[in-house]
């Protein structure tokens, strides 16, 4: 057939990541049978925390080749649902319980290795107020167009570079250092991918964000080539805030920022932020491109393994199916991608809704519902 195949990797991960993954998969299934004219072909890596503690690793050492030949990767979330509870907790008759897994050893063994191995030096975070839902701002201030904005976060260096080191703990001072990098290439390199993303929304409007006043070599380094690269882009419209600043302008004045680019560290923040003030962290997406397309992209929504729900099946599944469709939009399939998020939002707007969006619907209905529209819209 002339029909086009996309291979694509899915790493369900822990907690709620595996039942929101379950989810979007359906959805893409359905949206493939739906069309006619593409399909996919998953494949599953059973890489998790329950699997780490038995073998000692996530990723195997040929997991990364493994995953080079695939045309993208569905992501859940990691972060062992035992991590945040105390050693206190575990039974003592439970003699089989393994140890947990505490967060910087999940996200060092899985999440980041895989978007610094496969170049993923862009993290997209979109944010919007889907049709039916509303900001938890008063509606003076945040109506329902007054807040889209798409977060560029450099996704390779900065906070989250890895160097550092702690010493001297047997001496009852510890000594640790935590070393941000920030290279000319790498800030040149998600500058040129936040004005192109400027470029190609109505507004094209980009602020961007650093901490230059109190730290004064790497994000000085920034605040240099932002306006070296600004040059290039005489069209857009650009202004600069410091990361505290920008707290209160999201939460205050949502409506005069578009585009921001920010570290690895502050656009994290920031995107958490950006999710609960358009409605719930639940439907928030991310894309972590390698923008030169030599290695496949990553798709995954922002939340985390939600520990607290993980299990019962009341996972908002929105998150994981808008970045499905960002997937699908990176794939070529621009159209389909926009049929794909009308059907999500004609869910969010009709219902079933779960309960951090006011419902009281599970995963699986939220699921069928958009099943349902895409049979219907398609
Ligand atoms: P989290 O995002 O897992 O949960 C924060 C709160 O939001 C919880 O109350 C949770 O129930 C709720 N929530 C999150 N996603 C939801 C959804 N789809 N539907 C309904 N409610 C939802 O963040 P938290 O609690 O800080 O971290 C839990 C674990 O996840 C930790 O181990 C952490 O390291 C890991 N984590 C992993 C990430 C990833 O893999 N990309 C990102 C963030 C955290
Ligand atoms: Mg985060």
């Amino acid at each position: 057939t002339h029909e086009k195949l996309f291979r694509i990797a899915s790493i369900p991960g822990d907690g709620i990541g595996t039942e929101v993954t379950e989810a979007a998969i359906q959805v893409l299934q359905k949206l493939a049978e739906v069309d006619g004219t593409f399909h996919f072909e998953f494949e599953h890596f059973d890489w998790s925390s329950k699997n780490f503690k038995e073998r000692g690793y996530y990723i195997p050492p040929d997991g990364i080749d493994q995953l080079k030949k695939f045309n993208a990767i569905l992501f859940g979330a990691v972060g062992s649902p035992d991590s945040n509870k105390g050693q206190t907790q575990a039974k003592a008759t439970d003699t089989k319980r393994l140890p947990d897994v505490p967060d910087h050893i999940s996200l060092w063994g899985l999440m980041l290795p895989l978007r610094n191995s496969l170049t993923q030096y862009v993290n997209v975070r979109p944010t919007r107020i889907l049709r039916g839902t509303s900001s938890p701002l008063r509606a003076e201030v945040c109506g329902p167009k007054d807040l889209d904005w798409v977060i560029i976060r450099e996704n390779s260096e900065g906070e989250y570079s890895g160097h550092g080191g702690t010493t001297h703990a047997a001496s009852g001072n510890a000594v640790a250092t935590e070393v941000s990098i920030f290279t000319q290439v790498g800030i040149e390199r998600i500058m040129r991918f936040a004005f192109d993303t400027a470029m190609l929304r109505p507004r094209k409007k980009l602020t961007m964000v650093t901490k230059s006043n109190a730290q004064r070599h790497g994000m000085v380094l920034w605040d240099q080539i932002f306006h070296e690269v600004k040059k290039e882009y005489p069209d857009v419209e650009t202004d600069k805030m410091l990361v505290d600043a920008m707290t209160v302008r999201m939460t205050l004045k949502p409506q005069t920022l578009d585009t921001i680019v920010a570290t690895n560290l502050h656009a994290d923040i920031l995107s958490d932020l950006a999710a609960a003030l358009s409605g719930s962290i639940g439907i928030a997406p991310s894309s972590n491109l390698d923008p030169t397309r030599k290695h496949p992209s990553m798709f995954e929504p922002i939340h985390g393994s939600a520990p607290d729900i993980a299990g019962q099946g009341i996972a908002n599944p929105v998150g994981a199916f808008w970045s499905a469709a960002e997937m699908v939009r990176w794939l070529g399939l621009e159209e389909v991608a926009d049929k794909l998020m009308e059907c999500i939002e004609n869910v969010t707007e009709a219902g079933p809704r779960t309960r951090d969006l006011g419902g009281s619907a599970n995963t699986k209905e939220v699921t069928e519902a958009v099943c349902n529209e895409i049979e219907k819209q398609l």
